[in-house]
């Protein structure tokens, strides 16, 4: 039997709609202890790191459609594993130490981090002010 385009093509979108079904979690938990920052380090970061490293993800309308919504859900989930800004406190004070410095080095990377996410949203990249605001907060802050 050969396949005909069109029935992969018809194929395909059975396929396409199946994957629709396949439960996710894509859920925003509550905000436990959100980090307190000054106003202006917390905008940047809401912008350009809370879509992952938070409770108050954005979900973006392609979050909704498999097989996209799979991958998104994926790296949220990861994303909030290693750090998670609403449940700062939670984490003891070395943790948290620890993850600031982390934080440093992705900074200072610039766009190394999550690119693809960046070339999708590149209005939640850091501008160049925000980015040296918070490199000189953090060092402020003896990292
Ligand atoms: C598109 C989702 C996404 C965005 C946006 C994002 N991250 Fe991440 N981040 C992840 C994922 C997933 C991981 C864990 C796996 C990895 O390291 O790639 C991670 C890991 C980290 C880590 C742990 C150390 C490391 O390098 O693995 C730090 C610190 C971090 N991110 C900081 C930030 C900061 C700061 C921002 C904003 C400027 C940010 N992230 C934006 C998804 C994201």
């Amino acid at each position: 039997m050969t396949l005909s385009f069109k029935s992969i093509a018809s194929w395909s979108i059975v396929v396409l709609i199946l994957m629709q079904f396949v439960p996710l979690k894509r859920i925003n938990p509550p905000v436990v202890s959100d980090i307190q920052l000054p106003g202006f380090i917390k905008s940047s970061l809401k912008k350009a790191c809370y879509d992952c490293h938070s409770n108050e993800t954005r979900w973006d309308t392609i979050a909704y459609i498999a097989p996209a919504s799979w991958l998104a859900s994926t790296i949220v989930a990861s994303g909030r594993n290693v750090l998670n800004f609403s449940e700062w406190n939670i984490q003891d004070i070395a943790n948290n130490r620890k993850k600031t410095t982390e934080i440093k080095k992705v900074i200072s990377e610039r766009s190394a981090h999550q690119q693809l996410y960046y070339l999708w949203k590149p209005e939640n990249h850091l501008n160049d002010t925000e980015r040296i605001t918070l490199q000189l907060w953090l060092h402020q802050q003896g990292q």
